[in-house]
Parts: structure tokens; C-alpha cells; sequence
């Protein structure tokens, strides 16, 4: 293990999981983030990573008002009394400013992760925790491997686009905690139309890296999703 290794330092991350979101393109009956895969509900494989996790603190779940009022009781089986639930709101930026405001205020790094991504790796979370502890803020990403084309209104394409330098951003991002919430502060409402946190802090002029992750963190969004879902969790 290496020296810059996030794992021997005390407890002081505190992870955002925004989990509050309709799953529109999911459909289906049961919200995506309640949907089970192999058996396992999305959040709770999302959560489990960070539950066992030595470096985190504290977690706070985003959850629909009323899931908040009445939640599962697997998340408090999973996160123990390191749990906090609210209530998200209208986008997924609101319901992680929603989150924030109830991290606890000892945590001085910040982890945000989509509950709807369920396979993320420990390298990915100890990579984004190093580099948020470095002071950067930190996105796992993935190179672009397809061929990018521009395009009009009606399909004609325009230009193939030079795909090099070009990273699809993931979650978790990482923080240091003063920095997402001067970021969010700084965007005020225009903030709640941002889809990345990233994008928020490199706004407000802080540097940000990317974290190589895997591409099997991919983001359940659809139902054929829910199928690559079920042979990834079988593998
Ligand atoms: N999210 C949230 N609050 C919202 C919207 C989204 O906490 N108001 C969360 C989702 O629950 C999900 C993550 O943000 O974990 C990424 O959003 P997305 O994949 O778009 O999920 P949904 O918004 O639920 O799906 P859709 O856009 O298809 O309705
Ligand atoms: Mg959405």
C-alpha cells in the first residue's frame, strides 16, 4: 500500500449519496434506487462501499420526501449511526445541497455518489479520496473510446470530433468540503441545474482532476440497464 494510501488516516469523509431522483427513464413500478439487483436494492450496493469504508465518517442519504419520512430500514442496518436521511429536492443538485447542509461538520473532505451507480470499485473511492485530500477537487472518468460525431437538428452530421483529451465524468467526485460548498454557494440558483458537481467547482475556479476509474460504474438509467445490471452483479 502506498504512502499517499487514504486508508491509514482517521475518519473525516463524509459521503453524499443522492438517491431522490423519479428513475423516469427507468420505469417500471419500484423507484430505480429501490429496484433490486441480484436481489440487492441499487442503494444498498451503493451504500455498502462506503458503510465499510475505515476513511468515512458520516453518510447522508437524499431521499424522496416520503421514503425520507418512512426510510428502508436496510440503510440504518447497513451505515449504523453514521446515517443521516433528508429530503431531496426537484434536481439532482438540490438534493445535494440538501445533503450537505446535514453532513456533519467534522467531515472535511466530501464524497458525492449517484445511488444509481452500484459497481464502483474501492481503487476509484481511495483515488478521489487521496486526490480530495491533496485539496483538488477529483471526478472518476473514463476515456472516450467511441467515435464522436456533431450533428444538426436533423441528424446530418456536421464533423467527427477529435475524441482525444475527451473523459466521460463519473461519480463519486471528491472535495475538499469548504470548496463544494463555496462552489455551491457562489453558483446560488443557477447551481440547481448543474448534473455534476464538478462542473459547480470548476465554475468558482478550483482545480479538478480525473480519477481513471473502471467502466463497469456505469449508471443505471434505463431498463436495459437493469440487465447489464443483473450480469455484472452475477459475474
Ligand atoms: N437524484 C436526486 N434528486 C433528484 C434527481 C436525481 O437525488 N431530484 C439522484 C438520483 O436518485 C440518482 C442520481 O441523482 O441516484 C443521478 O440521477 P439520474 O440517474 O438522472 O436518476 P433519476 O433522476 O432518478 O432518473 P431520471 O432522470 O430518469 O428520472
Ligand atoms: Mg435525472
Amino acid at each position: 500500500m502506498s504512502r499517499s494510501s487514504p486508508v491509514g488516516s482517521p475518519p473525516d469523509v463524509g459521503v453524499l449519496l443522492p438517491a431522490a431522483g423519479l428513475g423516469e427513464r427507468a420505469g417500471g413500478g419500484t423507484r430505480k434506487q429501490f429496484r433490486p439487483v441480484a436481489g440487492v436494492p441499487l442503494l444498498l450496493r451503493s451504500l455498502q462501499l462506503f458503510a465499510g469504508h475505515p476513511r468515512v465518517a458520516a453518510i447522508v442519504v437524499a431521499l424522496p420526501p416520503a421514503d425520507a419520512e418512512r426510510p428502508p430500514p436496510w440503510l440504518a442496518d447497513v451505515a449504523g449511526p453514521r446515517l443521516r436521511v433528508v429530503a431531496g429536492g426537484a434536481t439532482r443538485a438540490a438534493s445535494v445541497g440538501a445533503a450537505l447542509a446535514a453532513l456533519d461538520p467534522a467531515c472535511h473532505i466530501v464524497l458525492v455518489h449517484d445511488a444509481a451507480r452500484p459497481f464502483v470499485a474501492r481503487e476509484t473511492v481511495d483515488a478521489v479520496i487521496a486526490a480530495a485530500a491533496r485539496g483538488v477537487g477529483a471526478v472518476a472518468a473514463v476515456p472516450v473510446s467511441d467515435t464522436l460525431k456533431r450533428a444538426r437538428g436533423d441528424a446530418r452530421v456536421v464533423e467527427t470530433v477529435d475524441r482525444a483529451g475527451l473523459w466521460r465524468a463519473q461519480t463519486p467526485q471528491g472535495f475538499p468540503r469548504r470548496v463544494l460548498e463555496e462552489a455551491y454557494r457562489r453558483a446560488g440558483a443557477s447551481a440547481l441545474e448543474a448534473t455534476d458537481d464538478a462542473f459547480l467547482v470548476e465554475a468558482a475556479g478550483h482545480p479538478v482532476e480525473l480519477v481513471l476509474d473502471t467502466s463497469d460504474n456505469i449508471k443505471i438509467t434505463t431498463p436495459e440497464d437493469f440487465v447489464l445490471a443483473e450480469a455484472l452483479a452475477n459475474r
